[in-house]
């Protein structure tokens, strides 16, 4: 008997200089099934992984743990998956917040939205991912004595986002690594000028600032190399009339910012891919403002 199912988003976590705190929710869903059966937990649709490596598993299970409670006679079957892993679209993000929204169902939703969110941080490590796939939008978030402090960020109805996915993974675990441990005063007034200038300008619509915004000295230098052709990426978008482009968490889809009305970019750009290595994949997305979802 199907009980509910939920529909999750992707996410772009740090758009630029927002490391760790800027994120938003895209129009690109996973959606998972969750019914009753006779006995145990079963889990279908996601591949050889088992059980206890099964972070939808892991996530509703600590869940519940936290809460005293236990579950038996349950499937959960990921019906469509349409967010690559290990892209930097916050796929992880997305296990992790159904998992936790299962746990909530099967105690007559005890947990409000900040529940959701200290749960689902404290198991990723950082809000940005988390933050967008729970409750839709553009959000900056503040993660501190295990709490998440959030804020949404208003995003113009005309922006399209676009994600250009290659073939090959980037850890995140690996690509936080390569970050370094320490910056200059000089680099962090960057990094701070950029997201504040992010926020506003997306906030008041000045699409002709986001180029700028979204610079970073953070992260992104450092992970250029995981990335081959990323420059010759940038590049073109912004050839073809883009008005930022920035890695896509960390990597490896990158993401460009275009005018709704920039109709000729996809095509020319899926015909600029194709003369690279990666075997890249294009796709126009909005920003999704629901977030996770019972449906
Ligand atoms: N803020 C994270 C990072 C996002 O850049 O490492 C990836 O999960």
């Amino acid at each position: 008997m199907s009980m509910f199912k939920i529909k999750v988003p992707a996410t772009t976590a740090n758009m630029g200089p927002g490391y760790d705190v800027l994120g938003m929710a895209l129009t690109l869903y996973n959606e998972f099934e969750v019914e009753k059966i006779a006995k145990g937990i079963e889990t279908v649709g996601f591949g050889l992984i088992p059980l206890e490596e099964n972070l939808v598993y892991i996530a509703m299970k600590k869940t519940l743990d936290l809460h005293g409670k236990k579950v038996n006679g349950l499937k959960i079957t990921a019906k469509k998956i349409d967010i690559p892993m290990s892209r930097g679209l916050g796929s992880s993000a997305t296990c992790i917040v159904v998992g936790i929204m299962i746990a909530n169902k099967l105690m007559n939703n005890i947990l409000n939205k900040e529940d959701i969110l200290r749960i689902g941080t404290e198991m990723e490590g950082h809000p940005d991912n988390i933050v967008p796939a729970a409750i839709g939008g553009m959000c900056a978030s503040i993660y501190e004595n295990n709490e998440v402090i959030y804020s949404k960020v208003n995003v113009a109805n005309n922006l399209r986002f676009v994600v250009m996915i290659p073939d090959f993974t980037v850890s995140t675990h690996e690509a936080r690594k390569v970050v370094p441990k320490n910056y200059s005063k000089k680099d962090c007034i960057f990094n701070i000028s950029r997201v504040a200038m992010l926020v506003a300008s997306m906030n008041n619509g000045e699409i002709e600032h986001l180029r700028k915004a979204t610079q970073d000295k953070i992260h992104q230098p450092f992970r250029a190399n995981l990335i081959p052709n990323i420059q010759a990426v940038f590049k073109a978008c912004e050839d073809l009339g883009s008005k930022a482009e920035f890695i896509s968490g960390s990597g490896s889809t990158l993401m460009a910012i275009i005018d709704e009305k920039n109709v000729q970019f996809e095509e020319k750009m899926k015909q600029f891919l194709e003369t690279i290595e990666g075997n890249w994949k294009i796709k126009i997305l909005a920003v999704d403002t629901e977030g996770a979802m019972v449906v």
